[in-house]
């Protein structure tokens, strides 16, 4: 092996791109360079403009809960984290009929990672077109966020009684945007320092979870939305109506296993349904979700928009939990 390069030898093209090489906290990601991806005959190549964070990538950067070691049980295995993405396609596989060059997209990546770098290459088949209406940042902000709250509050209706648990976070103005437009009274659970901000995305009522256990509000509410589950399903079930349904979307592992097992018996006799929601990545429902916001239906919160290099303090600030809303990273 040469310790120097041969004179004339040909150079890989780099990219600058956020790196996590361990599980943890967020000093372990750090901005370097790797070889820029080559897209395969089924992909395209996106020159990204944002990628936003989600509570999954705060995840995905812990190691926690367990099932965010899915990408890798003792390090994550593809090191670039970032799930959600809007930009340019700078080139497709030769297989790639849909998109070309110059076409503005946005969607999720399949793993939820690779996002932060200038360029990621992925197949076409979760990305959808951008519309000229929606900026890069706006786009970056909707997909994973959008997609949860599309399928979390599909048949809710006017007049319903809906509670969002952890509605603070990088996705629950969505969820809570879309239950007021389908007509529902809103419940957001989150800390005390966020019921000001709860209020303004549309709630009708914060709940501070430090002070109340809103699982004791017996037979209040027709659809539980829960971002950030620890109760069991016995609990849960007791704030449901008669013919009410929780809705797990994320929390402790125990917690998903037990709402899998026991969720299905949790309550059935008054007719409630108990159950994990499984969000699978879609462009049909990102294209849905989009024309609801291009409505006016509902809108992702921007929390604030940090350029690549700073994408250390964009994870510092959602893995302290400062963020209202989504935490947006821009690739100039
Ligand atoms: N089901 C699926 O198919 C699917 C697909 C994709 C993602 N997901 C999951 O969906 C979740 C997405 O939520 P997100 O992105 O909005 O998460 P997030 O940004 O982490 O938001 C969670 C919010 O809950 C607050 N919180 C913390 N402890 C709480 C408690 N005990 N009670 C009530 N609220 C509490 C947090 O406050 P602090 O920040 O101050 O702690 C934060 O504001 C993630 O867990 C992700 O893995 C599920």
């Amino acid at each position: 092996m040469l310790d120097t390069p041969l004179v004339g030898a040909r150079q890989e093209p780099v990219m600058r791109a956020v790196i996590q090489e361990r599980y943890g906290t967020p000093d372990l990601v750090e901005l370097g360079e790797l070889p820029e991806p080559v897209p395969a005959d089924g992909e395209v190549l996106i020159k990204v403009r944002a990628a936003s964070l989600n509570g999954s990538d705060r995840e995905n950067l812990a190691g926690s809960p367990f099932y965010a070691r899915l990408g890798g049980l003792r390090r994550p295995r593809k090191p670039v984290p970032g799930s959600d993405v809007a930009g340019v396609v700078a080139a497709v596989g030769a297989a790639v009929t849909e998109f070309a060059p110059g076409d503005e997209v946005f969607g999720e990546l399949a793993g939820y990672r690779g996002g932060l770098a200038e360029y990621v290459a992925t197949p076409p088949n979760l990305l959808a077109r951008k519309p000229p209406g929606l900026s890069f940042v706006d786009a970056a902000a909707l997909p994973q966020a959008g997609c949860i709250a599309l399928r979390a509050t599909k048949g809710v209706k006017d007049g319903d009684a809906v509670l969002v648990n952890g509605a603070g976070g990088a996705g629950g103005a969505l969820v809570v945007g879309l239950a007021k437009h389908f007509g529902a009274e809103v419940t957001a659970v989150d800390r005390a320092d966020k019921a000001d901000y709860l209020r303004q995305i549309g709630a009708d009522e914060a709940i501070d979870f430090e002070a109340e256990d809103w699982a004791e509000r017996r037979g209040r509410y027709d659809r539980i939305i829960d971002l950030i589950a620890h109760r069991s399903p016995y609990r849960v079930q007791r704030a449901l109506r008669p013919g009410g349904a929780y809705l797990m979307v994320g929390g402790r592992t125990r917690i998903l296993l037990a709402t899998l097992i026991a969720g299905p018996t949790a309550g059935w006799r008054a007719g409630k349904r108990v159950r994990v929601l499984a969000v699978p990545q879609s462009r049909a429902h990102l294209e849905e979700v989009t024309a609801l916001v291009l409505d006016g239906a509902a809108a992702p919160v921007v929390d604030r928009v940090y350029p690549l290099a700073e994408a250390p303090a964009a994870f510092a600030r959602i893995a302290a939990g400062d963020n209202r809303g989504k935490v947006v990273v821009e690739v100039p």
